[in-house]
This record gives C-alpha cells, sequence and structure tokens, in this order.
C-alpha cells in the first residue's frame, strides 16, 4: 500500500496559484535587485535585506554596488572599506559574513554562486530561507523561503496557535513550505509574492485583509485572530533578587558607600548591602545578631530595626530591597569607599531614586510612622 507523506498531505496548487497571480498583478516589480538573474547582485539584496526594510537598504544597495561593481572587486577590497560602505545598516556581522562569503565564492567558485540550495547555504551568512531565495531568483530552482514575514503569512493563514520560533513549530512550516512549492513555473513571483504579502498586507500591526489573495482561506481571518497570530515568544519571567541593605545611624548621620563604576547604580552612592544579594527565600531567615555582626565593622550595634520593604524594577529583574535601620553607638574608623551623610540634606546625595525615598523615611520618620 502506498503511504502519504507529508507533502501530500500539506499540498495545495491553489495556494501557490493564488500567491503568484496576486503577485503578477499587485506585487512589487520595480525594486533594484529585480529583473534580474545576477546572483551577485541578487544575493547582496537578500543579505542587506534580512532584519531591515526595502526603504532602509535602497541606498546602501546602490552605493555598495558602486563601489564593488562584482564578487571579485568585493572579495579583493579591504575589510574596513567593506564595514565603512555597510555602516549605519546595522548587524554587523552580516557585513563580516557578506565579506568572507565573497572570499569563498571567488576561492571555491571561480566567482560564479552555486545555484543549488545546499550548497549556497553552506556559505557564511546564507541560512536556509536566504539560500532559497538567491537560487530561486537567480536560476529558477524550486526551494522553499521561510523568514519572519512568511512565518507570520502561515501563522495566520493556518491558523499555528504556537510560537513560530520553537524547532517543532518551525520544522512543521518547513515541511509545509515545502509542501506549498509550485509545481510548475512561476517560483520567482511566488517567493516574491510570499515576501511582498508579509511586508505590504499581511503586516504585524494591521494586516490588509479585504485585500488579501489568501483572505478565503485564512484560519485567523476567519476566527478573528489576525491580532493575536503569530503567538508572540514566550517572555522570559524577570528574575526576583532580594537585597538586605543597612541603614547604619548615628548621631544624626546614615553611613553610605560607593557603588562600583560598573553594574547598576554605578558611581552613585548606596547602603552597604548584607552579604550582596542573599536569595529570596533565606532572607527573612537573617537573625538581627547576624545583621549586627555584619554591621560591626562600622560601630558597636546597639539596635536593630527592619524598615518598609520596597521592590524596584530593573531591566532585567526586579530587586526586592529589605532595609534595617541599625543604631551604632561608637564609631569606628570609616571603611574606604564609605561616608557618613547628613540625613537632613540626604536629598542632596547622589543616591538611586529608591534608596533616596527609603532613607526618607529616617530623615523624616513622623511622615512614616
Ligand atoms: N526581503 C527579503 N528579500 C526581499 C526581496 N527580494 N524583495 C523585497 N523584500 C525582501
Amino acid at each position: 500500500m502506498k503511504r502519504s507523506t507529508d507533502t501530500e498531505i500539506l499540498s495545495d496548487p491553489s495556494f501557490s496559484r493564488a500567491v503568484i497571480d496576486w503577485q503578477r498583478a499587485h506585487g512589487r516589480h520595480a525594486l533594484p535587485w529585480q529583473n534580474t538573474r545576477d546572483a551577485y547582485r541578487i544575493w547582496l539584496s537578500e543579505i542587506m535585506l534580512q532584519q531591515t526594510q526595502v526603504t532602509a537598504v535602497l541606498g546602501y544597495y546602490a552605493r555598495f554596488l558602486e563601489r564593488f561593481p562584482t564578487v571579485h572587486d568585493l572579495a579583493a577590497a579591504p575589510a574596513e572599506d567593506v564595514m565603512a560602505h555597510w555602516s549605519g545598516l546595522g548587524y554587523y556581522t552580516r557585513a563580516r559574513n557578506l565579506h568572507a562569503c565573497a572570499k569563498r565564492v571567488v576561492a571555491d567558485y571561480g566567482g560564479v554562486f552555486p545555484s543549488d540550495p545546499a550548497l549556497l547555504a553552506d556559505l557564511p551568512g546564507i541560512g536556509r530561507s536566504t539560500a532559497a531565495a538567491i537560487a530561486a531568483f537567480s536560476a529558477g530552482a524550486r526551494a522553499a523561503i521561510l523568514d519572519g514575514n512568511v512565518k507570520r503569512v502561515f501563522a495566520r493563514v493556518f491558523g499555528i496557535d504556537a510560537y513560530p520560533g520553537i524547532k517543532p513549530v518551525e520544522d512543521a512550516l518547513w515541511r509545509r513550505a515545502d509542501a506549498l512549492l509550485p509545481e510548475g513555473d512561476g517560483i520567482e513571483a511566488y517567493t516574491q509574492g510570499l515576501m511582498d504579502l508579509g511586508a505590504t498586507l499581511c503586516t504585524r500591526g494591521k494586516p490588509d485583509c479585504d485585500r488579501c489573495p489568501l483572505r478565503d482561506r485564512c484560519v485567523a481571518f476567519a476566527t478573528n485572530r489576525t491580532s493575536v497570530l503569530p503567538v508572540p515568544k514566550p517572555k522570559k519571567a524577570t528574575p526576583e533578587r532580594r537585597a538586605l541593605m543597612l541603614a547604619v545611624v548615628d548621631n544624626g548621620q546614615v553611613l553610605l558607600q560607593q557603588r562600583p563604576d560598573s553594574g547598576i547604580w554605578g558611581g552613585l552612592l548606596s547602603l552597604p548591602e548584607y552579604d550582596g544579594h542573599v536569595a529570596l527565600d533565606e532572607a527573612d531567615d537573617v537573625s538581627p545578631t547576624t545583621l549586627a555582626g555584619a554591621a560591626g565593622e562600622f560601630g558597636t550595634v546597639a539596635e536593630v530595626e527592619p524598615l518598609l520593604p520596597l521592590v524596584h524594577g530593573f531591566t532585567h529583574y526586579r530587586l526586592h530591597i529589605q532595609p534595617y535601620r541599625m543604631g551604632v553607638s561608637a564609631r569606628g574608623e570609616t571603611p574606604p569607599g564609605h561616608v557618613w551623610w547628613d540625613l537632613a540634606t540626604i536629598t542632596d546625595a547622589p543616591l538611586p531614586a529608591p534608596i533616596k525615598k527609603l532613607l526618607g523615611q529616617l530623615a523624616a520618620p513622623s511622615l512614616f510612622n
């Protein structure tokens, strides 16, 4: 008995027909890297267009080709010259890979780009999707693309309910992309059509479904989910950290410590911390005696009193601060990097905002009690 393959299950010639017809009537036809079979020009455009919009690329593309008209010119150029012509486009690994790729094409292929997507994908900076686009546009090769825009189109049309960046979902999308390739002519219009759909109609923010050739087969449109598909990348939970801070006070002054120049609050003053950060669930176990011991280097600790805790959000974590007021009676020598500051002028101190707020509790206790 004949076993059905993925390609048979997922294939649907009317899909590529709809994309090709739409591209021929409504797609983009006059971009500078179109209407050519020159693999060098096509390759350069595809690399520049990775993570970068067409409008941003146009000027760079023209200047780059003027300076490096062939892959031989690029391969022979000094790296600084290549970087200078990329400067401003961003993602500079692309430029380094571009240069390395030009050298490989000259050394291994005599300056002629291969047309086999597998050979292209073996060159620096060319992934599977870029290899397929170059092979399709320069040689009419029947190879599937799956860049970010195409993932969005597929996620909506097929109602993919999982984040398309993870391996199993991406693998399934590649199987669909392979199965949906047109059988006969038209790989160029099909490939460009998928790109054009993603860039002009099936956009992230406000898709223009009324003009979309795939509307009638689009699961997201039918179920009113274009605004929730594709499923966004799951956010990592913000890590939580805890710090015990010591507000060592004596005679109307508080002891402040200079923060290291690098790291959070670099260069500002802050409160000394008990043994750096402590795990969230251990924090409550630190006894007043232990804390008093930790503050012993600043003087003789006469009293330990917890102050109101506060939470401060940084970009990469949330810091739970448990401050303790520690009254010292016999002030020791001020340790290096520390300074005693009058509580009356604490608002003038170069402190991070949450620490300044916290010290307000000490400076004007009546406001907080
Ligand atoms: N983005 C990636 N490749 C593209 C192409 N060939 N035309 C327009 N936008 C693109």
